[in-house]
C-alpha cells in the first residue's frame, strides 16, 4: 500500500490526505503507518495544513520501485532484485539462473565485486551503479558482441544523460580523460540449447577521489557535480534494451555503434592471452567483434573475445 502512497505523492505536488485515503481506500491510521514507512526508508514528505503531503526528496538508492518508476523497456528489469551489499551481484544472477530473461540484480556495493582476468571491481557503497543482467539470447556465435552492446548502450546513455562522449578500450573498458569509469563483465554458460549470459557491469558515478583506484575516474569527478544515479540507470537499461532488441534483428549493428566510441583501432597494442602475446597494429573487429591485429611481420592475428565462458586475457597499449 505505501507504494501506492508514494505514487500518487510522485503524481501530485500536494495531495490533502482525504484525498489519498479516499483514493486508495485506506484508512487514516493506515495512511500514517505508509507516511512512517515512507519516511523510514528515506523519503522527505513535507505536510502543510492547508494544502496536504508533499513529497520533498526520494533517498538515493536504487530501490526497484524507484527503477521501474516511469521506465520505459519491456524486457529489461521486469524483475528487479535488489541488495544493500552483496559479495558480487554476477554470483546472485547466476543463482537465479532460472528467472526470465531481463532480470536484474543490483546493489549498492559488493565486498566481492569482480572485474574481467580475475581483477577485484572496487564498488564503493552508494556511489556507483553495480549490476547484472540476465540475458537469454538465441543464437550463441553472436554472444561475443553482447559484451560491445552493453558497453555502447552505457556510453550512449551518458552521452544522452550529459552530453559527453566516453571512449571504449576493446572489448568494452569505458574511458573518461584516460581513466575508467565503467567497465562490463559477460559470463555465461551453455548447455545444448540451454544459454544464460550474465552481463554485469560497474560504473563510477558519485565516487570522490579516495573511493577510486588511480586509474579510474567518476562521473562525478569529470562533471564536477553530484549525479541521480536511479535516473541514470534508467537510461542504461532503456539504451541496452534499444540496442538489444536492434541486435537481435540485426547483430552487426552494434560493431558500427561500438566503432563510433572506439579508441583502440588504428593503435599499437600488446594482446596477452595465456601464454600467447600478440603485438602490433589494431585495425578492426571481424563480424564476431573479435580484434584484428596486424603484425609488424604484415601476418593478422584474430583476438578472440575474452570475457565469454571467462578466458584468460588480457590487453593493454
Ligand atoms: C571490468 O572492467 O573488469 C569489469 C568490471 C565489472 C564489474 C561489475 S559490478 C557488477 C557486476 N558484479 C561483479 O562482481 N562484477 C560486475
Amino acid at each position: 500500500m505505501w507504494r501506492e502512497v508514494l505514487r500518487l505523492l510522485k503524481e501530485k505536488k500536494y495531495i490533502p490526505p482525504q484525498r489519498l485515503t479516499a483514493q486508495l481506500n485506506i484508512s487514516f491510521n493506515q495512511l500514517e503507518e505508509c507516511l512512517l514507512k515512507l519516511k523510514n526508508l528515506g523519503y522527505q514528505i513535507e505536510e502543510d495544513s492547508y494544502l496536504g503531503y508533499y513529497l520533498i526528496s526520494s533517498p538515493d538508492r536504487l530501490f526497484p520501485w524507484e527503477i521501474k518508476y516511469n521506465l520505459s523497456t519491456q524486457i529489461l528489469g521486469r524483475k528487479i532484485y535488489y541488495f544493500e551489499n552483496v559479495e558480487s551481484t554476477q554470483d546472485i544472477a547466476f543463482e537465479k539462473f532460472y528467472e526470465g530473461e531481463g532480470t536484474i540484480i543490483v546493489a549498492e556495493g559488493q565486498s566481492k565485486g569482480r572485474g574481467r582476468e580475475g581483477r577485484r571491481w572496487l564498488s564503493f557503497p552508494y556511489k556507483g551503479i553495480y549490476f547484472s543482467l540476465i540475458l537469454k539470447p538465441e543464437v550463441s556465435y553472436k554472444f561475443s558482441l553482447i559484451s560491445l552492446l552493453l558497453s555502447v548502450s552505457i556510453a550512449e546513455a551518458i552521452d544522452d544523460a550529459f552530453g559527453i562522449k566516453v571512449g571504449i578500450k576493446w572489448p568494452n573498458d569505458l574511458l573518461l580523460a584516460d581513466k575508467k569509469v565503467g567497465g562490463v563483465l559477460i559470463e555465461g554458460y551453455k548447455r545444448g540449447e540451454f544459454i544464460f549470459i550474465v552481463a554485469g557491469a560497474g560504473i563510477n558515478i558519485n565516487n570522490e577521489r579516495k573511493e577510486l583506484p588511480s586509474c579510474g575516474i567518476s562521473l562525478k569527478e569529470f562533471l564536477g557535480r553530484k549525479i541521480n544515479r536511479v535516473d541514470f540507470f534508467k537510461k542504461i537499461l532503456e539504451s541496452t534494451e534499444r540496442n538489444y532488441v536492434l541486435f537481435k534483428k540485426e547483430s552487426f549493428l552494434i560493431l558500427e555503434k561500438w566503432k563510433g566510441f572506439n579508441v583502440t583501432l588504428g593503435r599499437r597494442v600488446v594482446a596477452i592471452s595465456g601464454n600467447q602475446k600478440v603485438e602490433g597494429k589494431a585495425f578492426a573487429l571481424d563480424k564476431c567483434g573479435y580484434l584484428l591485429i596486424k603484425k609488424d611481420d604484415g601476418k593478422i592475428e584474430k583476438i578472440s573475445h575474452p570475457q565469454i565462458f571467462q578466458q584468460n586475457f588480457k590487453i593493454f597499449w
